[in-house]
């Protein structure tokens, strides 16, 4: 159980317990995009600083940042020059130690980005490999492969690139191509380390104790199953292995993905994690295709945590929830690692809009149909969105009641929706750019944050400062910070409400929990209780996803994602799309 402690009026969770991470809330902040001080139209450190108020009154335990280290901004940051230097355009290496220390100050941890699958073209390991023929001791720390064909004009396998295109760029040396290609998971400005290399290991030893050495508490790992390669590179993707009825039994992943060989790297790192107190971390984008799979990373000798996609891909239906919920219990349970909850991050169409048009499943690279609701270029219209919104305070408040540690991205407490009318040349993502505007990409849940109701950035930036970095849309206003701050009925503040009550409520951390269909008869209600073997109370949280009112017998309604819920003659009725947390 954590401890609180009262600082300037608000309750924080203790920063020195060992265990905070594992029922902590964790704010996802996409630096470019969250608040601009100098006004050059991109977010930056200072911005976040200036900030950090905000965030300790929501009352987020921790903050998770994606890259802002040097680089040429390729990939939105995950493309890195310099593992170890803030890139200028965030601000310096004093703004992030002094950001580090300020948030402490306020009860709030740092988690930062580690992106160890590939450098950037840009870093001089890369650099001295290009400026150097096949063969030199420079490319042996990448993965350059001799092509097919006569004169190695064909890439050396049929490997695709996450974001369109062969994973393969053929080299040159002076002048002329020379036969040899180098893997590219990504965009071909991301090009693969070799973990074989000594000074792989050696550059990311180095960039974990720097950090931690800086007070930062933790690594979100970013493609943590794709450090190491099959063997000889075979080609071919991944395999499904089905029994005699056709049923998925097993999933062979892909040969640039999920080998053996990332466990030893992530053991290593552990025990340099280990050197630290108070308690350092590791959180991993762990892409393994089964929850067996991902269960091998989180061995109490390797990371810490995982983020659940199962969670955030689900589909806004009782049924697709209650798997995933099951799934997480029984799989995490026995290995001791704590479960995580998070439907929104910078690489998702933003729950808003899936919900709101119904998605069944989500996957950004998919979809390419653009007539259909489903398309990832489809505008969702007025009345879409405001059934997404309400949908997401459900989800929140269903989110915040789940067992362990739940992450919130950035304008998630804003109830924001994805922006899809971004004009083709503002575009950014290679997503985008790579598939020649086929697959609409990312960009869209990066447009910056709405602070205030006017202003020309919507207090993004300075007044007088340049254009936020993608185009804001005006509507926004309304659901702007200030807008939000003055309601007390707004989706801003029914999150704090419900991270304030979690922290007052330990058991809806730590505690265990029971589903409590016995409450409701539906199929379309998710009912579970919240208790821990301690303490006479619990916490029950009703989740209604049907289209009819449901009525539950209770003593006192802590808190409902809709306005006017509340009890009667010992009852509450929860309309559709709504959320409660009950005391029975
Ligand atoms: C990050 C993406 C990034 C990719 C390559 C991911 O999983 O979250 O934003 O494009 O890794 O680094
Ligand atoms: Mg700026």
């Amino acid at each position: 159980m954590t401890n609180f402690t009262h600082v300037a009026g608000r309750v924080h969770a203790d920063l020195a317990s060992p265990d905070w991470w594992r029922e902590a809330v964790i704010y996802q902040i996409y630096p470019k995009s969250w608040a601009d001080s100098n006004g050059d139209g991109i977010g930056d450190l200072n911005g976040v600083r200036q900030n950090l108020p905000y965030l300790a009154e929501l009352g987020v335990d921790a903050i998770w940042f994606s890259p802002f280290f040097v680089g040429p901004q390729t990939d939105g940051g995950y493309d890195v020059a310099d593992y170890r230097d803030i890139d200028p355009m965030f601000g310096t290496l004093q703004d992030a130690e002094a950001l580090i220390q300020e948030a402490h100050e306020l009860g709030i941890k740092i988690i930062i980005d580690v992106v160890p699958n590939h450098t950037s073209v840009e870093h001089p390991f890369f650099k001295a490999a290009i400026a150097t023929p096949p063969g030199s001791p420079e490319w042996e720390r990448y993965h350059l492969v001799r092509g097919q064909g006569e004169n190695g004009e064909l890439p050396p396998n049929d490997w695709i690139s996450i974001f369109s295109g062969p994973a393969w760029t053929q080299t040159n040396f002076e002048g002329k191509p020379t036969g040899y290609w180098y893997l590219h998971i990504f965009d071909a400005g991301q090009p693969d380390v070799n973990w074989d290399h000594p000074d792989i290991v050696d550059e990311f030893d180095k960039t974990l104790r720097f950090w931690f050495d800086r007070g930062v508490d933790g690594f979100r790992i970013d493609v943590a199953h794709g450090l190491v390669k099959s063997e000889g590179y075979p080609g071919g993707g991944e395999e499904k292995v089905l029994d005699e009825n056709g049923e998925i039994v097993d999933i062979i992943p892909h040969p640039y993905w999920c080998q053996d060989g990332v466990h030893e790297i992530y053991r290593r790192w552990r025990a340099i994690a280990n050197e630290y107190t108070p308690t350092r971390i590791f959180v991993g984008e762990i892409g393994e295709p089964t929850t067996a799979r991902v269960a091998k990373y989180l061995r109490p000798d390797e990371l810490h945590t995982g983020f659940n996609f199962g969670y955030l891909t689900a589909q806004w239906h009782a049924d697709s929830v209650r798997k995933n919920v099951n799934e997480t219990i029984e799989f995490n349970v026995p290995i001791g690692a704590p479960t995580t909850w998070v439907t929104d991050n910078h690489d998702t169409t933003r729950s808003v809009t899936r919900y709101g048009c119904d998605w069944p499943a989500h996957n950004w690279a998919d979809s390419v149909d653009r007539d259909s609701k489903f398309s990832n270029h489809y505008v969702a219209n007025d009345e879409e969105v405001a059934l997404g919104r309400r949908r997401g305070r459900a989800s929140m408040l269903q989110m915040l009641a789940l067992p362990g540690s739940a992450y919130i991205y950035q304008g998630q407490e804003l109830g924001l929706e994805e922006v899809r009318d971004i004009p083709a040349e503002k575009r950014q993502d290679p997503v985008y750019i790579n598939s020649k505007g086929d697959i609409v990409g990312r960009d869209g849940d990066r447009v910056p944050m709405p602070w205030t109701r006017s202003g020309k950035s919507l207090g993004f930036g300075p007044e007088d400062g340049a254009e936020p970095w993608l185009p804001m849309p005006r509507r926004w206003s309304e659901v702007s910070v200030e807008a939000q701050l003055e309601d007390p009925d707004s989706m801003h503040s029914l999150t704090r409400t419900a991270l304030l009550l979690r922290r007052q409520l330990p058991l809806l951390g730590s505690g265990q929990m029971r589903w409590r269909d016995d409450l409701v008869e539906s199929a379309n209600v998710l009912a579970f209780e919240r208790f821990d073997e301690t303490s006479v109370s619990s916490v029950v949280c009703v989740a209604n996803y049907g289209d009819e009112n449901v009525s539950v017998a209770a003593l006192s309604v802590l808190i409902a994602s809709q306005p006017d819920v509340s009890l009667h003659n010992g009852h509450v009725v929860i309309p559709p799309d709504t959320t409660v947390w009950l005391i029975l």
